[in-house]
C-alpha cells in the first residue's frame, strides 16, 4: 500500500466516527471526522438517505464519506429502522422492551456507507443478525448496543471492547468495502 489516504466523515456522532477511523485504519486511511447535522429525508430505506446526505456534503473537498444506519426488529416490520435515532431520543428503550415482551424478538442492524470519490459516488452496505436482549447490558458504544445480541454471542455489543464490536458489526461490514475499494483505487491508480 503506497502512502496515506485521507477521507472526511461527516456525521454529528462520536460512536461512528470512532468505529469508521478504527475500521479503516489498517487500509492506511486515516479518518478525519466532521461533525456536520445533514438532512434526513423521510425514506424507508437506508441509501436513498445515504444519497441525500451524499448531496449536502459537495462542498467539502476531497474523499468524503457518509453513513446512515438503523435497528430493524422484524415482528416489528422493521421498526424503528430509518428512525431508530429519533425514536431512541424520544423514548429510550422502554417501549420497545415492553411491545417484544410477547414478541419474537430476531432483529438486524444494517448501514449504508455513501463515499465520494472525485466526481464518483458508490454505496456500500452492511448488516448483522441479532436478537434484542430482555434488558439492557453493558456500558461501552452507543444507541442500541446495550439490547442487541449478535447471532451466536450471549453478550451484547455494549458488554464488549470496540474491537469485538468491530469484527462483525453492520458498520464494519459496510465500512470495509469502502476501506477495499479506496485502497485497490490507490494500488491500481
Ligand atoms: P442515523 O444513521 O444518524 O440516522 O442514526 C442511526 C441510529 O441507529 C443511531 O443513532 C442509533 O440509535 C442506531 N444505531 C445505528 N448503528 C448502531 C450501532 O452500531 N449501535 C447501536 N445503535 C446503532
Amino acid at each position: 500500500m503506497s502512502g496515506v489516504i485521507r477521507l472526511t466523515f461527516v456525521s454529528t456522532n462520536p460512536g461512528k466516527a470512532r468505529e469508521v477511523r478504527e475500521i479503516l485504519a489498517p487500509y492506511g486511511i486515516r479518518v478525519h471526522w466532521r461533525r456536520r447535522r445533514l438532512p434526513e429525508p423521510q425514506a424507508d430505506d437506508l441509501s436513498t438517505v445515504v444519497r441525500s446526505k451524499l448531496a449536502a456534503v459537495k462542498d467539502i473537498p476531497g474523499n468524503v464519506l457518509v453513513e446512515d444506519s438503523g435497528l430493524f426488529i422484524d415482528s416489528l416490520a422493521g421498526f424503528p429502522g430509518v428512525y431508530s435515532a429519533h425514536f431512541l431520543s424520544a423514548w429510550g428503550f422502554g417501549p420497545m422492551l415492553e411491545l417484544l415482551r410477547r414478541r419474537a424478538r430476531d432483529a438486524e442492524f444494517r448501514a449504508a456507507a455513501g463515499l465520494r470519490v472525485g466526481s464518483r459516488t458508490r454505496i456500500f452496505t452492511g448488516t448483522v443478525r441479532g436478537t434484542i436482549a430482555p434488558r439492557a447490558r453493558g456500558t461501552a458504544g452507543f444507541g442500541y448496543d446495550p439490547i442487541f445480541v449478535p447471532h451466536g454471542w450471549t453478550k451484547t455489543f455494549a458488554q464488549v471492547p470496540p474491537a469485538a464490536k468491530n469484527r462483525l458489526s453492520h458498520r464494519s461490514r459496510a465500512v470495509r468495502k469502502v476501506g477495499e475499494y479506496l485502497a485497490r483505487r490507490t494500488t491500481t491508480s
